[in-house]
């Protein structure tokens, strides 16, 4: 599981099947399920996280698997074991599942050709966010998020074709717009992608035309369209949702923006630009969020417009879902 590009429709709709029937699960009384009694899932995460390692976790744990988390701190890696030979270590312990992030992009795939290498091709590798490169699970829980948000009775691939949605700031250090922009356009809507030319440069308007090296035939028929904006009242005009992006200071090695305040006032979302979308239209952003920069205090505190404790709870059926289906297929 490294990268959205290869998912067909059908592969999205199943996804969201299994985390839409994860997510109906009672939430009182005993949470677990037997699912992955046995099966042992590690938590590879050598680049700060929040969100996604502990949901990694939660669903690990709501399935019944064992878990264990790695750090680099304090671990051999400071004595000079290599990445590769860290993740044997787990592989020799039990470890089945190994839910990995790195800071840059390709560690994730290179690790999974490595273990097939070494005779451990049913560890299956999950991409927790490698690099600028690539995010599914954030993609695949903004995607249930959405799809819930305009059709509650059946959050399905279906509830997306025709939408507009637009995603607006750092694009270019950004790995959950590179996976949205798959997702997104997978399910037939168009997306508007917004920002200035230092963090969107012009040829994200062709990221979908052709699949990575590897694919091969891109396995979406027809994709939605995408489109480039500047200003960031043209890009929200007939939208139907919108998703901002946190400024990845610690990925610029220049300066990009002049200040954040006058980032704010050019690709903020406030609540007066929200409401010129229209009273419906819900933001989205996949955190960590710099209050008061990309999304106005006042919005993100108001669970009536903005979606982003609502996208952290769908991470959990996503990720049950996304190690349910690698568990499965690994038997
Ligand atoms: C994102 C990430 O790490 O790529 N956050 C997340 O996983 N929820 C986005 C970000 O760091 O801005």
């Amino acid at each position: 599981m490294i990268d959205l590009a290869c998912f067909s429709r059908e592969d999205y709709d199943l996804l969201l099947e299994v985390a839409v029937r994860f997510r109906a699960l009672p939430s009182t009384g005993p949470r677990r399920i037997p699912a992955l009694q046995g099966r042992f899932v590690t938590t590879l995460f050598f680049e700060p996280s929040t969100r996604t390692r502990s949901s990694f976790e939660i669903a690990a744990r709501r399935l019944s698997a064992d878990v264990l988390s790695f750090s680099p701190a304090g671990s051999s890696l400071c004595k000079g074991e290599s990445l590769l030979d860290t993740a044997l270590t787990y592989v020799a312990m039990g470890a089945d599942l190994l839910v990995v992030r790195h800071c840059s992009s390709g560690v994730p795939a290179a690790l999974a050709r490595d273990l097939a290498a070494t005779g451990q091709g049913h560890v299956g590798v999950l991409n927790a966010g490698d690099g600028l490169h690539s995010h599914p699970s954030q993609a695949l829980l903004d995607l249930l998020t959405l799809a819930s948000h305009f059709c509650p009775q059946a959050p399905t691939t279906a509830a997306l074709a025709g939408k507009r949605i637009a995603i607006v700031g750092d694009v270019v250090h950004s790995r959950v717009a590179r996976s949205n922009l798959w997702s997104l356009t997978a399910c037939g809507a168009d997306v508007h992608l917004c920002g200035p030319p230092t963090l969107l440069p012009d040829c994200f308007v062709d990221f979908v035309r052709s699949p990575p090296p590897g694919i091969g035939v891109d396995p979406v028929a027809r994709r939605g369209q995408v489109r480039l904006f500047r200003q960031l009242d043209a890009a929200l005009e007939g939208v139907d949702a919108v998703v901002t992006l946190r400024l990845q200071r610690e990925r610029m090695r220049e300066q990009l923006i002049t200040t954040p305040e006058s980032y704010h006032r050019s690709y903020g979302i406030s609540r007066a630009r929200l409401d010129r979308c229209g009273p419906s239209v819900p933001v989205l952003h996949p955190g960590p969020v710099n209050r008061g920069v990309e999304l106005s205090g006042d919005l993100l505190d108001d669970s009536r417009r903005c979606l982003v404790n609502v996208q952290v709870a769908n991470g959990i059926p996503v990720r049950m879902a996304l190690l349910y289906l690698l568990a499965a297929a690994g038997n």
